[in-house]
């Protein structure tokens, strides 16, 4: 039987405590990494949750809570995780926050948040693990951007500005550092289930609106999303690298 095999991998999924990233850690974690998340510290009751539910399925996890735009705190967080796990072999960047509003009501200030929480924070986790991947020739880096790279969506432009970025920063990752063993890709989510989703969808009718959107007919789960990363962090990824991929139901380009 053909399966994802993580064993002995050790993993940081940066913003990890919900939604899309809480679904990768129980996945690396199923696929027997072990997984440290990070989160903001806002919401203790559901990094409760999550590390109960991991540790009770037989996996093994641990919670930082790190501020993912603070330099310091996300080196410390990757100096300790080396220091007691010996190696950082999958990261993993999810954390991203979007706030739909038309370019006329922004201010540079909001501008340069959205680029903090959404780019520079993506930069912050590559920084911080790019020494430890290198000196072990080995390394998976999967950076989740957003369909809005391709269309434009999701109302904002700073938030399509900044996941325009991350594939920038994809590409050149895998161009200069694919031969020394670290292989990056991004993943652009759509339409995925989560708080960040109910946000801007609240209303039944506006759900509703955007199911009928989805080729595939329904909204996609965080374990979509953490299914293809899982993927792409184990062999069988072993030969991608530098992709731009969308998860989205078909969604971006055949609604
Ligand atoms: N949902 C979608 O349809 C969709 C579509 C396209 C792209 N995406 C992208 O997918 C990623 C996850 O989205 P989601 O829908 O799962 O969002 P979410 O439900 O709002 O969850 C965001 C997660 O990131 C963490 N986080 C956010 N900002 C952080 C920061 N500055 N420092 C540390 N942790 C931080 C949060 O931690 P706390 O729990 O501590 O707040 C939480 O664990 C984002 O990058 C988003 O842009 C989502």
């Amino acid at each position: 039987m053909l399966t994802i095999d993580l064993t002995g991998n050790t993993a940081l999924v940066v913003g990890g405590s919900r939604g899309i990233g809480a679904g990768i850690v129980v996945t690396l974690a199923r696929a027997g990494a072990h997984v440290v998340f990070t989160h903001t510290g806002r919401h203790p009751a559901r990094v409760d949750e999550l590390l109960s539910a991991v540790r009770s399925a037989g996996g093994t996890v641990e919670a930082v809570a790190a501020e993912a735009t603070a330099e310091a705190e996300m080196t410390a967080c990757v100096e300790a995780l080396v220091a007691a796990r010996g190696q950082l072999d999958i990261l993993v960047h999810n954390a991203g926050r979007n706030q739909a509003r038309p370019v006329e009501t922004m201010t540079l200030d909001s501008w340069h948040d959205a680029l903090d929480c959404n780019l520079t924070s993506a930069y912050i986790s590559v920084r911080a693990a790019m020494p430890h991947m290198l000196a072990a020739r080995r390394g998976r880096i999967i950076l989740i951007g957003s369909s809005a790279f391709y269309n434009g969506g999701g109302g904002a432009l700073d938030y399509a500005a900044a996941k325009s970025g991350l594939v920038g920063m994809m590409t050149y990752l895998a161009r200069e550092y694919s031969r020394k063993g670290i292989l990056t890709n991004v993943i652009h989510p759509g339409a995925i289930e989560t708080d960040l989703l109910k946000e801007r969808y609240g209303e039944p009718e506006q759900r509703a609106a955007l199911v009928a959107q989805m080729p595939v007919g329904r909204l996609g789960v965080p374990e979509d999303i953490a299914g293809l990363t899982a993927f792409l962090a184990s062999p069988l990824g072993d030969f991608i690298c530098g992709q731009s991929i969308l998860v989205d139901g078909g969604r971006t380009l055949y609604r």
